[in-house]
């Protein structure tokens, strides 16, 4: 049929006007709200972007200190969720965790969910960024048998995080300040990257009027997928079972290979046809944490050889393949202490920033309709319905 586009995979469809972020694949160019990637993940915090997605512009002094204060008050769990949590086993993934505590959320705040007044919305928007700590750190708690540790709200988002996640109620936790900057830069470059798989996802279930709390949990879902943000597991899996600059060639050849269903992960990129700006940053960080843990990992030497020699190989030259966000992201997450399976949750916690501050300017554009895509059909044409014994 002449009537629709025929665009599987989206390739070419644009879905929503949108002033949150901007990106030119062939430059390797990612802008918050204008700003470069490289400026903010150098010099802002997290929370100061998460601002800047939200509102629009950079927080003055006074905004950003309300904010933080505001995302603060809102760390608690409902402790009836304490109880969904042992509901799961103990070795559940904690992404399959994150998806169901979230997706419950939205049976808990009844008082703001009018998603056409703005203040519900903003609260709504709040305590999904604040409460994404609390639940990805209970989720690895759980996951190792260590009791939960409530937030404390005189640390920093991602200090107050990383205590909750590592630190034990027996003994005092003093954050390494060389860690907690590395980890908020880490959430910086996870926090928006405009009309991904996921926040697709997120637009498209919000788009039906939706509980939020319910759409996040859809945009979770979306993003625990190997070629989304289950990427950075599947990168540091791949690099450890590389294990030795020797096998790489191997794993290469591999990645070429049209038969074998293997892919290099966290290489390559739908929009990206150029190095990823974000993975630029993330290898510096991979020094700087080395550095102050005083800690070396083989993986990076694997993961540093393996770039070189794939950036050096035709097949990824004409394909156009650079290392993503997810290649190094691992390797810095792993010395910090996470396992692997952490990875992906501390994506979705990071991103949740970009889904709400997508669904809050989808909610407010007055453009906004239901998200219904066509189909060229491809079954039977009619038939008349034939009983068991003419089969
Ligand atoms: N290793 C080997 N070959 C690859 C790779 C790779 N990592 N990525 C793409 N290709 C090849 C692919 O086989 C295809 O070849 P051909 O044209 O001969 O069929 C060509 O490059 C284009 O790939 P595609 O799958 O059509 O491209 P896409 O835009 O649909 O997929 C992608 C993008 C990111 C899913 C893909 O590059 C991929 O699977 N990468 C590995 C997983 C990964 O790192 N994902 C993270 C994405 S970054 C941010 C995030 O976490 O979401």
């Amino acid at each position: 049929s002449g009537m629709f586009t025929y665009d599987p995979g989206f390739t070419s469809t644009a879905s929503c006007d949108s002033g949150l972020t901007y990106i030119d694949g062939e430059e390797g160019v990612l802008l918050h709200r204008g700003y470069p990637i490289g400026q903010l993940a150098e010099n802002s915090s997290f929370m100061e972007v998460a601002y800047l997605l939200l509102n629009g512009e950079l927080p003055s002094q006074d905004e950003y200190e309300n904010f933080t204060y505001t995302i603060s008050r809102h760390t608690m769990l409902h402790d009836q969720l304490r109880g969904f949590y042992q509901g799961f086993r103990r070795d559940a993934h904690p992404m399959a965790i994150m998806c169901g505590v979230v997706g419950a959320l939205s049976a808990f705040y009844h008082d703001s969910t009018d998603i056409a007044d703005p203040e519900h919305r903003k609260i709504s928007s709040h305590r999904l960024i604040a409460k994404m700590p609390t639940i990805a750190a209970m989720a690895y708690k759980y996951s190792i048998g260590q009791p939960f540790l409530y937030p404390d709200n005189s640390l920093s988002y991602t200090g107050n995080f990383l205590r909750m996640t590592f630190g034990v109620p027996a003994e005092e936790y003093e954050v390494i300040p060389a860690v907690e900057k590395a980890m908020d830069r880490i959430f910086i470059l996870h926090a928006d990257h405009e009309q991904n798989a996921s926040t697709s996802t997120v637009r498209l279930a919000g788009s039906s009027g939706a509980n939020p709390f319910a759409c996040i949990a859809a945009g979770i879902a979306c993003l625990w997928g190997p070629a989304h943000g289950g990427a950075n597991e599947a990168a540091l899996n791949m690099l450890q079972e590389i294990g030795r600059p020797e096998r790489i060639p191997e794993y290469i050849a591999r990645a070429k290979n049209k038969d074998d269903p293997f892919r290099l992960m966290g290489f390559g990129h739908r929009v990206y046809k150029n190095y990823d700006p974000r993975a630029t940053v993330m290898q510096k960080t991979v020094r700087e944490v080395f550095d102050a843990l005083k800690v070396n990992d083989p993986v990076f030497e694997v993961a540093l050889q393996l770039e070189e020699m794939a950036l050096n190989d035709d097949y990824f030259v004409e394909k156009k393949l650079f290392p993503n966000v997810d290649f190094y992201s691992g390797v810095i997450l792993s010395a910090i202490g996470f396992p692997t399976t952490m990875f992906t949750a501390l994506f979705a916690l990071a991103r949740t920033v970009g889904w709400v501050a997508q669904w809050n300017e989808m909610i407010s554009d007055p453009a906004q309709r239901i998200g219904r895509p066509r189909q060229l059909y491809t079954g039977p044409t009619q038939r008349d319905y034939v009983p068991f014994d003419k089969r």
